[in-house]
């Protein structure tokens, strides 16, 4: 079973100049938190933006090239979807935009941090139709003059 997780902006911003826009220390707890342990998928740009390798889990990265570094590559990503869409495992779609956009259609769970603003940005999160999934307010907090909601979408 796939489940997408992200900190969006309320036009849906995700990242800006192959950076993340928010760093919300809760967020950031909360994505380390429910990901550790599992299998974590993110694209190539995600792979190159990140420090280093995310601790306690296996980080593949989606590429048509081999990465080095990475726990594993994925280069077919349909297979690797056809392969895993009903595992009873959880694997982790951690960005970025054109990653969600691929998974979206597939995950069950889609964890979503929404802040209330609106920054500029480069990449977005896809659209997609609220009323098909049940929602459930996880967490609320604030940093700074940022409040943000994080949301479990489930279907
Ligand atoms: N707000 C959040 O929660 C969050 C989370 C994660 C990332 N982000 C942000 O998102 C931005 C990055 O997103 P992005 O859309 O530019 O890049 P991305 O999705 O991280 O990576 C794109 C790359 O993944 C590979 N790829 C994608 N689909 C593929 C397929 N079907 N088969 C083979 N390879 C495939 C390609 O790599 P190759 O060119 O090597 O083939 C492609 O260039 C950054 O700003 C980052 O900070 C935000």
């Amino acid at each position: 079973m796939f489940s997408i997780i992200a900190a969006i902006g309320k036009n849906n911003a995700l990242g800006k100049n192959n950076d993340l826009i928010f760093h919300i220390k809760e967020d950031m707890k909360f994505f380390r938190a429910t990901t550790v342990g599992h299998k974590v998928v993110m694209g190539r740009n995600t792979w190159q933006s990140l420090p280093k390798k995310l601790k306690g889990r296996e980080n593949i990265v989606v590429s048509s090239n081999k990465i080095k570094g990475a726990d594993k590559t994925i280069s077919n990503l349909e297979a690797f979807i056809k392969d895993n869409l009903d595992t009873p495992e959880e694997i982790f779609i951690i960005g970025g935009g054109s990653i969600y956009e691929q998974f979206l259609p597939y995950a069950k769970n889609l964890y979503l941090t929404e802040v209330n603003a609106s920054p500029e940005a480069d990449i977005f999160f896809p659209r997609f139709d609220k009323k098909h999934y049940h929602r459930k307010t996880l967490q609320t907090g604030e940093q700074y003059d940022l409040t943000y909601k994080i949301i479990k979408y489930s279907k």
